[in-house]
Formats: C-alpha cells, sequence, structure tokens
C-alpha cells in the first residue's frame, strides 16, 4: 500500500445512516455496515468515505456538527468505530470521513457560549456584525431557504455570518485558536486510524470586504499548514477537497502539490451529462481542454452524482436552463442551483446510457467515486425534502425494508423507494448479485478490469481526432501502457474514423472481454462503429 494509493482506488461515498441496520431502531449504525463490508470488497473498492458520522442535530444531515471528537449515537460508539477501520483495513479497504471545517452546528457548545457571553473566548470563534450589509459580494449558496448569508441571534444582539443554513453559523478563521482546533479534530481521527478526509466547503473558510469571500489567498494559507502536517506525521492519509469552482480556482487548491491530495473535478461532471443531452462530445473535450494539468501527486476525484444536488453552480446561466430542460421538467427535482435525483432517473433507465455513463467514469482522468446504492441503478424520491430524495434506504433484498431494517416499517428514518420501475422488490443487490447481466455485476467487473491497469489511474489523456462530433475518443498513456477509449453519445448507431496513426502496428484488445480487434494501420484512419449509446475501451497492444 503506497503512499499514492489514492490514485489508482476507486472511491464508494455512503451515508452510515442509509446504509444497513443492524439495531432495528430504524437507522444505518456502523455495525450494520461493518456487516456489508464483504460486499463492498467484492465489488472492488478500495475506500469508503462516510458522510458526516459526529452527533448532530441533523438539520443538514450531519453537516451541523455538535462535537466533533465522537460519533453520533444512532450510528453506535468510537469502539465499533476503531472496529469498522480495523475490519475495513483487515480487507485493504480504506476509509475516509469528512472534515467540516467551515461551520459547526448552531447547537454546539462553542456556539452556545458564544452567543451567551462576548466576553468567552467562544464569542470570537464565529464572524458577528452588527449589520447585515458587510460581505455584500457573497453570494447565497442555499439560496431556496436562505435569504442572507447573515441571521439575528437574540442572545448576542448582532448577526452572524453563515454560508450554508441559518443553523450553521460559519467558524472564524481569523482566529488562531479556531485554526489550532481544527488541527486537532484532524489529528485525533487520524491517530484513530481514518485514512483521510473529505474536506467541506473549502472555499469559504475566510471573509474580506469587496471580494466574494471565496478561495482567498489566507484560505490556500491554512490548507498547506494542515497538509505540511500530514506529510511529516501522517503520510499516506489523503485531503481531498470539495471545491464547487470554476477551473482556474480550482485547480489552485492542488497548490504546487502541497495542499490537496484529491479534488473532486466539479466542471466535468456536468458537462458529461450535456454530453449526453446534445449527443456531442465537444461540452467533455472543452472542460477538459480548459483545466490545466495537475502537479504528478494529485489526482482528480471524478463522479457522476453524490448526496447533493448535481450542481449546475459552475455552469453558465444558458447552460443550466438546458439541463434544467432535459433533466428536471418537473420543478420539484430542482434545489437550489442543482437537479435533486439520482443518476438511473437522471438518464430514465437507460441501461445503455447508464453503462457508458460509467464507462467514462472509470476511464476519464481521476479517481471514480461511486455513490451507494447507484451501483444497483437505486431510483429516488422527489417527494422528499431538501437532498433527502437521493439519500433513502439501501435496497439490499426484497424483504422487510429491502433488508435494510428489520424494524417497524414506520420507524424507518426515511422510506424506502416503492414506486414501481424502482421498487426494492426488483432493484436490490441480492437478485442483481445473482443475475450476471445485472448492472452491478458490470460495475463489478470493470472495476477489477481497471485494477489491473494502473493507466487509468495514472495515465495522461490525449484527444484522438475523429471525423465524427458524436463520438468521443482519447488515449491513456502511462510507462509504456496504453488504453484507448472511443464513446457513442448518439441515441443512434455511428460509425467513426479514428486518427490514431501514432498508435500503427498495435492491437486493441476490448478491456472487458478480452477480444483482439483488427491492427492500427500505418496509412489510414481507424474505422470504427458503434450501436446507440454505447462504447469500447482497449488496451493497446
Ligand atoms: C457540502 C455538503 C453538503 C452540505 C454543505 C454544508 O456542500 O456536501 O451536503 O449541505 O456542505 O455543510
Amino acid at each position: 500500500m503506497t503512499d499514492e494509493w489514492f490514485k489508482n482506488a476507486v472511491i464508494y461515498e455512503l451515508n452510515i445512516r442509509g446504509f444497513k441496520d443492524s439495531s432495528r431502531d430504524g437507522t444505518g449504525d456502523i455495525r450494520g455496515l461493518i456487516s456489508k463490508l464483504d460486499y463492498l470488497d467484492n465489488l472492488g473498492i478500495d475506500c469508503i468515505w462516510l458522510l458526516p458520522m459526529y452527533p448532530s442535530p441533523g438539520l443538514d444531515d450531519g453537516y451541523d456538527i455538535s462535537d466533533y471528537y465522537s460519533i453520533n449515537p444512532d450510528y453506535g460508539t468510537l469502539e465499533d468505530f476503531k472496529e469498522l477501520i480495523f475490519e475495513s483495513h483487515k480487507r485493504g479497504i480504506r476509509v475516509i470521513g469528512e472534515l467540516v471545517l467551515n461551520h459547526t452546528s448552531d447547537r454546539h457548545p462553542w456556539f452556545i457560549e458564544a452567543r451567551s457571553d462576548p466576553s468567552s473566548m467562544y464569542h470570537d470563534y464565529y464572524v458577528w456584525s452588527d449589520t447585515y450589509n458587510k460581505y455584500a459580494d457573497a453570494r447565497i449558496i442555499f439560496s431556496d431557504t436562505e435569504i442572507s448569508n447573515w441571521s439575528w441571534c437574540d442572545k448576542a444582539e448582532k448577526y452572524y455570518w453563515h454560508r450554508f443554513f441559518h443553523s450553521q453559523p460559519d467558524l472564524n478563521f481569523e482566529n488562531r485558536d479556531v485554526r489550532d482546533e481544527m488541527k486537532r479534530v484532524f489529528r485525533f481521527w487520524f491517530d484513530l486510524g481514518l485514512d483521510g478526509f473529505r474536506v467541506d466547503a473549502v472555499p469559504y473558510l475566510f471573509e474580506r470586504e469587496g471580494t466574494d469571500c471565496e478561495n482567498l489567498p489566507e484560505t490556500h494559507d491554512y490548507i498547506r499548514e494542515l497538509r505540511k502536517r500530514i506529510d511529516e506525521e501522517y503520510p499516506g492519509r489523503i485531503l481531498l477537497a470539495e471545491a464547487n469552482q470554476w477551473p482556474e480556482d480550482l485547480i489552485k487548491y492542488f497548490g504546487s502539490g502541497d495542499e490537496f491530495h484529491m479534488a473532486f473535478n466539479f466542471p466535468l461532471m456536468p458537462r458529461i451529462f450535456m454530453a449526453f443531452r446534445n449527443e456531442s462530445s465537444s461540452p467533455i473535450k472543452d472542460i477538459l481542454k480548459r483545466i490545466p494539468p495537475i502537479p504528478g501527486n494529485c489526482q482528480w476525484a471524478t463522479f457522476l452524482r453524490n448526496h447533493d444536488e448535481l450542481t449546475l453552480e459552475m455552469c453558465t446561466d444558458e447552460e443550466r436552463d438546458c439541463m434544467y430542460m432535459a433533466y428536471a421538467e418537473d420543478k420539484r427535482m430542482q434545489l437550489n442551483k442543482g437537479i435533486r435525483r439520482r443518476l438511473n432517473p437522471l438518464l430514465n433507465n437507460n441501461r445503455k446510457k447508464i453503462e457508458l455513463a460509467y464507462a467514462m467514469l472509470f476511464t476519464l482522468p481521476g479517481t471514480p467515486v461511486i455513490y451507494y446504492g447507484d451501483e444497483i441503478g437505486m431510483g429516488d424520491n422527489i417527494y422528499l425534502g431538501d437532498r433527502n430524495g437521493v439519500r433513502t434506504p439501501m435496497q439490499w433484498d426484497e424483504n422487510r425494508n429491502a433488508g435494510f431494517s428489520e424494524c417497524k416499517p414506520s420507524m424507518l428514518y426515511s422510506p424506502v423507494i416503492i414506486d414501481p420501475e424502482y421498487n426494492y422488490n426488483a432493484i436490490n443487490v441480492e437478485a442483481q448479485i445473482n443475475n450476471q447481466s445485472s448492472l452491478l455485476n458490470f460495475i463489478r467487473l470493470f472495476i477489477h478490469k481497471r485494477k489491473e491497469h494502473p493507466v487509468f489511474g495514472n495515465g495522461d489523456i490525449r484527444f484522438i481526432g475523429v471525423n465524427n462530433e458524436k463520438i468521443l475518443s482519447f488515449t491513456r498513456e502511462n510507462n509504456g501502457e496504453k488504453a484507448l477509449g472511443v464513446f457513442n453519445l448518439s441515441s443512434k448507431a455511428e460509425a467513426a474514423r479514428l486518427e490514431l496513426q501514432d498508435y500503427s502496428g498495435l492491437t486493441p484488445v476490448e478491456l472487458l472481454g478480452g477480444t483482439a480487434f483488427p491492427e492500427i494501420p500505418a496509412d489510414e484512419k481507424y474505422i470504427i462503429t458503434l450501436p446507440a449509446s454505447s462504447f469500447f475501451v482497449f488496451i493497446l497492444k
């Protein structure tokens, strides 16, 4: 297990609450998750990303933390957590958690003391003002629920600053004690064996008048400090940035290889969906050409969906309108600047398109991140509030509560999906494990094949000239290993001539089935035909 393990990994994102309930109380827990580690091991993933596991009033699904040093009692104990780490590591699976630096819950003891006693040291842990006019250029992120980034506090008789829900006051990173406190938090969990953190809401740590209060140099200084500690004391542990920004600002979070190890590729994600909608390779090619190369010790995290809305913040107004038209015709599917649906419903449950999307996820530069339930094609419930429609219980089998819990159905933290197309009777792990042609087995096969070829984690990308705009083609190359991907974004069968002369003499061997295709000729283009919404991934031998 090298320090750069994250470059060749496949990450699986899950919320303990929604995965498996072992205690029959209707809420998932750590013991439940431990009982499903063999499933994850079999799927072939290398790392679990846990959504917040801390005590929390739960007004933002745990991102409103009220104690950074223990486990949400609904999920179990610190002892359970240590066992989870132990059992995961035993299987070669790493575990990363959430580091929510930017804000706490308003029920965190720091805030409770801060608001009731202006002379307490905790008062300055937060950002206060007598007016709501400061930092007027900062956008409102939860624009469907919040009207200002300032909220009035009756007790303190001042306004406090919050970039998210008003129940999540922002910490004051100007205060050295806050910065040190957060270093203690990451030490605490690293000492328990955690392998890294997805760092939440990174761009917003500092505020400065006259700016949009995002990506300030002070934020980068702080991240560099954290990174230095990791390199010195916890080599091999990683920091993964949630920085939903345009490419120019986003890549700065890698620094010169001395800030984040990884960052989510937010600009790429919506453009995969645009490429489907427009039946064109351009959105993907254009954005990847706009993203500068990253330092050699860093890696992108690529994803199709996660626990949030499919964010359209890094889109132009025109692109956003197109996306809403294509993917969120019902207003209920829209939230803030995004779309709150799961992958299968977004792609109309079109199996070919879904496989095509995964094929791109698994071969484009970066480490793929899979959202729990998407590997079996779970549906969503747009009638649940906020982002809860994509956070329903994992569907394990056709038994009561989808095998998620043995509790009374009315005790479930969220209803299971029962609408016909996605009913847990049909869409569940057990049914798909036993079916060789299930989505689950497709994804499992792809993960295992991908693992045999480090080129997918490490290789450079080069776009291949194609005479057909609807076909995306690129090669990946690393240490003499070469891979070729050809993806048909059209909903009709297409033919294409690929400019592969630089690879003449090589034989494309199809990744999933292992069959050899005709050798690449020296002086002609390589002709390939693809059925609707289909792809080929080859290793060039
Ligand atoms: C991140 C999380 C999101 C949360 C927000 C505020 O964007 O992904 O779920 O609501 O931070 O903590």
